[in-house]
């Protein structure tokens, strides 16, 4: 499949007679929220685990040296956090553009703070996209993501922003806090 997934977004679901929709952001989607929301609120998937195995080569690298990015891998049992945003199906126009790269939109159930859920969206990159780099030792991760940059920033500045914000939510995400401590300590 194109890592440019722009066009198998905009087939894949019809919002036709939807006013909202539930999206759930896992990575950049909780810290850059730069597309207007109805509601916003801290909630979980299940099944699913953060990794830094997807390349950006359009927002925090180039196509010659690419920066590593989140996806989600199956994981029976996994709980991964994140934010749910109710947004218009508009804000979609946007955000297929912005999720680019090889991310499809998922249907997922996500479960809010009180227990209650939403069937909503989810933004994965699958195993099959051409920018899917998949695993590596989290200390080379660190190393590739140290001196990658891109058109919106410093690779580090994604990492480092998305481990404050797990934190602020809670989320134990081992495989981002031991990337961002390889990446602090390599600083001195
Ligand atoms: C997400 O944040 O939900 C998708 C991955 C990203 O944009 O970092």
């Amino acid at each position: 499949m194109s890592a440019n997934t722009i066009e198998h977004n905009r087939q894949r679901f019809s919002f036709e007679g939807i006013d909202a929709i539930w999206l759930f952001g896992y990575g950049s989607l909780i810290y850059k929220v730069d597309f207007p929301f109805l509601e916003k609120r801290p909630a979980s998937i299940k099944g699913w685990v953060r990794r830094f195995w997807q390349a950006s080569h359009d927002h925090r690298g180039t196509p010659e040296a690419p920066g590593r990015v989140v996806t989600l891998i199956e994981q029976p049992g996994a709980v991964c956090r994140g934010m749910a945003y109710r947004v218009s199906p508009t804000v979609f126009e946007h955000l297929d553009v912005r999720e680019k790269n090889g991310y499809l939109r998922f249907s997922t159930r996500m479960t809010f703070e009180d227990g209650s859920h939403a069937e909503g969206l989810v933004y994965i990159a699958t195993e099959d996209n051409e920018a899917f780099l998949g695993e590596m030792p989290e200390q080379d991760i660190a190393r590739q993501i140290a001196s990658a940059s891109g058109p919106s920033g410093p690779n580090s500045e994604y990492l480092l922003r998305l481990a404050e914000s797990l934190r602020v939510l809670g989320d134990e995400c081992p495989h981002t806090f031991s990337i961002e401590a390889h990446l602090t300590s390599a600083k001195g």
